[in-house]
């Protein structure tokens, strides 16, 4: 895939901005607070209409204004394509694929396939198992459409679970019905669980070779913390259960903490309290690496990313690097740097551009938004 033409209209600090892209390398050049992020945050939110840092759509508009347009021209399977988003809040978004408008956001997330890398992401093994899962899931997506769809139906009974054990009172208490959201949490979280192991199984081969690469005398191990069927450790030589052997073990699961859950009313298990846990030569890496350790992590993991995106859906994504290069050592830089496919359009933002050698300058595009030509 190749972005060709990006255009938003009172999109964070942007009134009005059109950037024609025609390399695969494209670097945003600015001072801090110049908007480098928003144009970054405006493609991957075309792809996955998601942004790391917005809680709400308003804060995706101008300051004052109260509706925002990104339009993306790309190339994909060498015809152009259009997305479009219209945020106009409290109202529903309008999205656009090809000019037609796209009721459900699965018919939208990952027409545009990215690999998004900020430096944020190099905290994460260190963050939340919230953190963790959002990774997960938002890699996922970009894989497994269907897998938004089946995540937001797991949410929803997860949360009308949970509104029933809080608002239930003893003597309403209806043992059946609370049968039925658990029996619904099963197969919903099974479907989710199910395509998280095989990601996970998937992407671990090529993490595995990444991270070999930068640090020889160390293996990369992931092991997927589920509260349904315990601690997996996944290599390639992983079997994968069958979805209704998952859905037998859930509900004998769900059964089991029954009891607590009434007690404490909370939802004690499912995928929505899972996490993944990363070890380098067989110690857990939340505990012990070092921050050179994480970040070869992390950086296997993002590459390992665009591998699998490419092996499984025939496209190469688009590489999205927001500052995460001065944040690495010489030796990841040029490992990242060199390890990226030419083919891959890879959109980095920097402060400067003096930490490029002069072999990657060469055919890069360069916006420098802190001259004029952007309003
Ligand atoms: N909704 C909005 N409306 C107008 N301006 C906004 C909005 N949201 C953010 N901004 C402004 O956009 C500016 C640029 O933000 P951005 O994060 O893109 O900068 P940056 O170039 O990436 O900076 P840094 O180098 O520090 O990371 C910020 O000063 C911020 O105040
Ligand atoms: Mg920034």
């Amino acid at each position: 895939m190749k972005l060709k033409k990006l255009e938003l209209v009172n999109f964070r600090n942007y009134k009005d901005l059109d950037l024609n892209f025609n390399s695969n390398k494209i670097l945003i050049v600015g001072k801090n607070a110049r908007g480098k992020t928003n144009i970054l945050e405006s493609i991957y939110y075309l792809s996955s209409l998601k942004s790391h840092r917005a809680k709400t759509e308003n804060e995706l508009i101008y300051w004052g204004e109260s509706v925002a347009n990104l339009k993306l021209n790309f190339e994909k399977d060498n015809n152009d394509s259009k997305l479009e988003i219209i945020l106009n809040p409290p109202k529903k978004k309008i999205l656009k694929v090809n000019e037609i408008k796209k009721n459900k956001y699965s018919e939208f997330i990952s027409q545009l396939k990215t690999v998004n890398f900020e430096v944020d992401d190099l905290l994460l093994l260190r963050g939340t198992p919230e953190n963790r899962r959002e990774w997960l899931d938002l890699a996922i997506n970009q894989i497994y459409s269907a897998y938004y769809d089946r995540l937001n139906k797991y949410n929803k009974i997860k949360q009308q679970k949970i509104n029933y054990l809080k608002n239930s009172k003893v003597l309403t208490f209806d043992a059946n019905l609370f049968d039925v959201y658990n029996s619904q949490m099963a197969i919903a979280g099974s479907n989710i669980l199910y395509l998280r192991l095989k990601f996970l199984k998937e992407i671990i081969k090529y993490a595995k070779i990444m991270h070999k690469n930068i640090a020889c005398d160390e293996e990369l191990d992931i092991v997927y913390n589920s509260t349904i069927l315990g601690d997996i450790f996944l290599d390639e030589n992983y079997i994968l259960p069958g979805i209704n052997e998952i859905v037998e073990i859930y509900n004998q699961k769900l059964e089991e903490k029954r009891e607590l859950e009434l007690l404490r009313l909370q939802s004690l298990v499912g995928v929505h309290r899972d996490d993944i846990s990363y070890f380098i030569n067989n110690i857990d890496s939340k505990k012990f690496a070092s921050q050179g350790q994480q970040r070869t992590i992390v950086l296997s993991l993002k590459l390992a990313q665009v591998n699998l995106i490419n092996e499984k859906t025939g496209y190469n994504p688009i590489l999205l690097l927001d500052d995460v290069l001065a944040e690495l050592d010489d030796l990841r830089q040029s490992y990242l740097l060199e390890t990226i496919n030419e083919n891959i359009q890879t959109i980095i933002s920097s402060v400067d551009t003096y930490q490029f050698d002069k072999k990657y300058l060469k055919n890069v595009q360069i916006f420098n938004i802190n001259d004029k030509i952007l309003k």
